[in-house]
């Protein structure tokens, strides 16, 4: 068995399964699908990646496989890493002229020669299945973005899957990335919850963490986070993912916080699969949005 089934036995009603919430995602996207589908379009969606970097390699294997579970079509375009920012525009402005093409992703991160904000402002903001294009960045402020951010979406669809109350909350959240940070902070704010966002020059991090009554963790750091970092009763939400020991965790400790957390979402088999399905949802829905435009 594994460590997360080992877990999921010993701790299930304090799990928050995110491989069932997306096996749920998932297949409530078959209806549409199957509408699209006689309706003569197949959802597509290309992943494109540059360089050989472990972690994307195996981020967008996972959105492959999951692509196919769902009957969605993905290509995946893998481009070196010395490819110039023209080169790359040229591609995706081919995507973007593709009527087969419904969602266009640029896995991150991309080498440091390239201007990260002009690639996204280059997709579509009709494909912009990650939701990062600053029009539908901007649009998360009034609620009514077509695309949301694949990790934050996730992330809530997690919380309020669970019935956990989001209003009048106090959420910290640690990391304040475009990717999840940010965009997180505005979603939750959008559900009346009361955010503080921390970052890497936040002073004393306990004493906000300890106010939490949500703890969402990004940063990448293993373990950063024990049980003197949590009140009890506190829902933790573990985005980080990193090697210790030669094993998968995320930012927490997760036999030090257990105890005292009423809800917790395991690394691996947290937030990455339920990430994944929200791709999937916002491809089968940019592919909605051309049908009903065409
Ligand atoms: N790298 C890590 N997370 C993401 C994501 O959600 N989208 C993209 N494009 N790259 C990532």
């Amino acid at each position: 068995m594994s460590d997360k089934d080992s877990r999921i036995e010993d701790f299930g009603d304090k799990i928050i399964d995110g491989k069932k919430i997306a096996a749920f995602i998932e297949s409530s996207l078959k209806e549409k699908i199957d509408y699209l589908k006689n309706n003569g379009i197949v959802p597509c969606i290309y992943v494109i990646l540059i360089g050989d970097n472990p972690a994307s390699v195996i981020y967008v294997r996972n959105k492959e496989n999951a692509a196919n579970r769902c009957g969605i079509m993905s290509k995946k375009i893998v481009l070196p890493v010395n490819i110039s920012e023209n080169e790359l525009l040229n591609k995706i402005n081919e995507l973007n002229d593709d009527s087969l093409v419904h969602g266009i992703l640029v896995q991150l991160p991309i080498p440091p020669h390239i201007d990260e904000n002009k690639i996204m402002e280059a997709i579509s903001s009709n494909k912009d299945v990650d939701g990062f294009h600053p029009f539908n960045e901007g649009k998360i402020f009034t609620g009514n973005s077509s695309f949301y951010p694949c990790t934050p979406f996730g992330i809530v669809k997690m919380l309020d899957y669970s019935n956990i109350e989001l209003k009048g909350k106090n959420v910290v959240i640690i990391g304040q990335s475009i990717i999840v940070g940010k965009p997180l902070s505005i979603m939750l704010m959008n559900r009346n919850a009361t955010v503080s966002a921390l970052n890497i020059y936040t002073n004393n991090i306990r004493c906000w963490t300890n106010m939490a009554d949500i703890l969402i963790s990004a940063t990448g750091k293993a373990h950063l986070i024990n049980e003197s970092f949590v009140k009890d009763g506190c829902v933790v939400v573990d985005v980080g993912i990193a090697k210790l020991d030669g094993k998968i965790c995320g930012d927490v400790d997760f036999d030090s916080v257990i105890k005292k957390v009423s809800k917790i979402t395991p690394v691996p088999g947290g937030v990455g699969p339920v990430t994944v399905a929200v791709l999937m949802e916002n491809t089968v829905n940019a592919a909605l949005q051309f049908l009903s435009n065409s």
